[in-house]
């Protein structure tokens, strides 16, 4: 295998399961040093352990990232270890289902803070550790914040607020000559942990008899598509993080199958 990465320090948030745990595992396999950064300390390091056994290196990092304090102290450990950061991807967020008239401004203002602020925070400081020798910022939107979500508003207005966001940072960093690209990527539904936590999936679930039963039945609305795998998102990251896509900023990168068309 080709190690694309080989020499790379990546950073990915949200690494302890899902979309950001396929990805660090891909980075790993493809020779960075990744950090895995997420709130979960125990699925963080049950994920660093996996890749240390049997795909390469990576460290744990317990974040916040809608704390500011715990991304400052993050970037000067890998400032310290590995003298710069090449990689990152802002995976970390969170869904949150409920009709606008019953959800709590508390709620809307945590979906905000998880899927946006961390987003703007991992930027703003990778900005920082990356503007002399470049680098590439990848962020984990989804089709919810290009086609409407109904019954999830603040999860599609975040998202959506992420794509715009990257593409502005994009021209900021271009414009400035700042060698930093900036990307999107846009997926649909992804069989993650991220469902089984949602009570109506659970609901589902309970009714149909699987997860993989439920995951079908909701894909039935969107004819021709089905949910992705984890991989399948990664893949497409690993592409936009890699020099391969060197000429490449600014994009939103739908990955749906055609559910957005
Ligand atoms: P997941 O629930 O499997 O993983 C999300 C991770 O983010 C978890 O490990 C969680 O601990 C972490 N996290 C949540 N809040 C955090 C915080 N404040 N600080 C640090 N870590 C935090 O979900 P999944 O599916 O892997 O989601 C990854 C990204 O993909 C999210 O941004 C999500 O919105 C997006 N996405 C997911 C889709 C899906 O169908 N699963 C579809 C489109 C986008």
């Amino acid at each position: 295998m080709t190690k694309r990465f080989h020499g790379r320090t990546a950073l990915v948030t949200g690494a302890a399961s899902g979309i950001g745990a396929a990805t660090a595992r891909m980075l790993a396999l493809e020779g960075a040093a990744v950090f895995c950064a997420d709130r979960n300390q125990q699925g963080t390091e049950a994920v660093v352990h996996e890749i240390r056994e049997r795909l390469g290196s990576a460290e744990t990092a317990l974040l916040d990232v809608t704390d500011e304090a715990g991304w400052i102290a993050l970037f000067a450990r890998i400032r310290d270890s590995h003298g710069r950061l090449d990689i990152l991807v802002n995976s970390a967020g969170i869904s949150m289902a409920a009709a606008t008239s019953d959800m709590e401004y508390s709620s809307w203002r945590q979906v905000l803070a998880v899927n946006l602020d961390g987003v703007f925070l991992g930027t703003k400081h990778a900005i920082r550790a990356m503007r002399d020798g470049g680098g590439s910022i990848v962020n984990v939107s989804s089709a919810s914040g290009l086609k409407a979500a109904p019954g999830a508003a603040a999860y599609s207005a975040s998202k959506a607020a992420v794509c715009m966001f990257g593409k502005a940072v994009a021209k900021e960093c271009a414009g400035s000559g700042i060698p930093i690209r900036v990307n999107t990527v846009c997926p649909a539904g992804v069989k993650t942990p991220m469902w089984s936590s949602m009570p109506f999936f659970k609901d589902l679930v309970a009714s149909l008899g699987s997860e993989d039963a439920a995951y079908l039945s909701l894909s039935e609305s969107a004819p021709g598509s089905r949910f992705s795998e984890p991989e399948e998102i990664a893949r497409a990251i690993l592409f936009l993080a890699s020099d391969e896509a060197a000429q490449i900023t600014g994009l939103d990168l739908v990955i749906d199958g055609g559910y957005t068309l």
